[in-house]
């Protein structure tokens, strides 16, 4: 009982102490506005959008790779954003166009800070 009283204690500390950190003016533990439109461009990938369920980071599932998608973007320096909006023609994979298009119908809900936090998400996959 003694050593479970102990143990709840040091717990207890380390959650304090935590606590305190939050609130301490270390600037490092803040997320600099690109990390932050980062974790939007995963979040949405990941949630609402559910493109994970046909793009994954470095491989071809239903969809290509978010790796490719995004060295073809950039070598051609074109816009993700505007195709999401779908005012741009498919360079990827053209010939599974009709398979992409049904999303349409969820990226054109997105906001220009969500389609650029996803566009953000596409680029940080080169480095
Ligand atoms: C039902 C499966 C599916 C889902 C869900 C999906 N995609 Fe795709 N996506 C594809 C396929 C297949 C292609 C290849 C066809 C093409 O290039 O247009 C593609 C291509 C792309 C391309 C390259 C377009 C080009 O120029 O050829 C981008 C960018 C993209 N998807 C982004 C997204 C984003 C962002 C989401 C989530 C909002 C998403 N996709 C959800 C299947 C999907």
């Amino acid at each position: 009982m003694k050593k479970l009283l102990f143990t709840f204690s040091i717990l207890a500390l380390i959650s304090c102490k935590k606590e305190e950190k939050k609130e301490s003016l270390y600037p490092e533990k803040q997320l600099s506005a690109e990390e932050k439109q980062l974790q939007l461009g995963e979040e949405i990938f990941n949630g609402k959008g559910m493109c994970y369920s046909c793009h994954k980071p470095d491989q071809k599932v239903i969809g290509p790779s978010i790796k490719q998608i995004a060295e073809i973007y950039k070598a051609k320096n074109a816009d993700i954003k505007l195709f999401l909006k779908e005012k741009s023609e498919p360079i990827v994979d053209p010939s599974q166009y009709s398979v992409m298009k049904t999303n349409f119908s969820i990226t054109k809900t997105f906001s220009d800070e969500e389609l650029k936090a996803v566009e953000a998400y596409f680029f940080s996959h080169l480095k």
